[in-house]
């Protein structure tokens, strides 16, 4: 994989920065009418977070570049995608932290974002946040089809078939005993679905063939699993000042995690299988894929 040649904590680190300065100029300005609601949108997104979604996307891309391809056409798409996806995400995160779903006061350090403005400004930001990630899509300088096919994946994925669906099998499942597979599916479209999403938008923009997308689906389908794995782990494990949102909620409201069904040591033992997963799916794609190989070892080994 090449991966003692890179140096991935540099590399991720500007990545950020960079995702940070594009959704910066995406995002309508505050003094924009209406204001509360631009403010509350830029509030949401621009406030931190780990941009993993974004890293995704460009490492795929980077995995998946054809020989050939416009790079700056590319990078313009890429970065209206790996925005695309952080949108989405930021919307889920608003959305899930209302009081009529997970009732979290801190996120990303910072009150959430109805705590800060109030349950209506936060309900509409989110709404605001959806459709933007769609319009910045469509504006992608590349191959029509390419476009179409990226807007349904993203559709679908943030849809009732994915992370949408997964948060109302959550919000069904407070205080029941799930079995290991309705976890795992639970999972999968919850947090899964944005993942692989984020994955496989890197190859689509850089018009990766049929094969180099079999391999992304599969390290997808390992990393986004991993990464509720993890996130259920830190629940435990972690606290609140590292996490930036509440520690031991889970377990406060009663939900079905990896750990409330498979204990601690279950769960760390299903990250290994998923990391070697990930990993083994990469080997077809070869060294292009080292940031993707160093993205599944940071999930895995992240504290917050
Ligand atoms: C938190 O996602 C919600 C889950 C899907 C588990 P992240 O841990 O990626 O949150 P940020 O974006 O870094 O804040
Ligand atoms: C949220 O899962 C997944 C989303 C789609 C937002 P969690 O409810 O476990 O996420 P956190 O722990 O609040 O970040
Ligand atoms: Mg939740
Ligand atoms: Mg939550
Ligand atoms: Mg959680």
């Amino acid at each position: 994989m090449g991966r003692r040649s890179i140096d991935f904590p540099a590399w991720l680190a500007e990545r950020v920065q960079h995702i940070e300065a594009v959704l910066d100029q995406f995002l309508p300005s505050a003094t924009l009418a209406p204001t509360g609601l631009h403010e509350a949108m830029r509030y949401a997104v621009l406030g931190g977070g780990k941009r993993v979604r974004a890293a995704l996307v460009y490492a795929a891309g980077e995995a998946s570049l054809q020989p050939g391809t416009a790079a700056s056409a590319q990078e313009i798409a890429l970065d209206h995608a790996a925005a695309a996806v952080e949108l989405i995400h930021a919307y889920s995160l608003v959305h899930d932290d209302l009081p009529c779903m997970d009732d979290d006061a801190l996120r990303r350090g910072q009150p959430t974002v109805h705590v800060k403005f109030d349950e209506a400004t936060a309900m509409l930001a989110g709404d605001g946040l959806q459709p933007l990630a769609f319009e910045l899509l469509g504006l992608m300088p590349i191959a029509p089809a390419l476009i179409v096919q990226a807007t349904q994946l993203l559709a679908r994925s943030a849809g009732s078939l994915g992370m949408v669906g997964g948060q109302a099998i959550d919000c069904e499942s407070v205080g029941q005993a799930l079995s290991e597979a309705q976890l795992r599916q639970m999972h999968s479209m919850k947090t899964g679905a944005m993942l692989e999403a984020s994955v496989l938008l890197g190859g689509i923009v850089a018009g990766a063939g049929s094969a180099a997308r079999q391999g992304l689906e599969s390290y997808a389908s390992a990393v986004g699993l991993a990464f509720q794995v993890v996130d259920d782990i830190l629940d435990v494990t972690g606290d609140t000042k590292t996490l930036g949102k509440t520690a031991g909620k889970d377990a406060a409201d009663n939900k079905p995690t990896y750990v409330s069904i498979m204990g601690l040591d279950g769960s760390r033992q299903l990250l290994k299988e998923l990391h070697a997963q990930a990993h083994a799916a990469l080997l077809p794609l070869g060294p292009s894929a080292a940031h993707l190989a160093c993205i599944a070892d940071y999930i895995v080994g992240r504290d917050r």
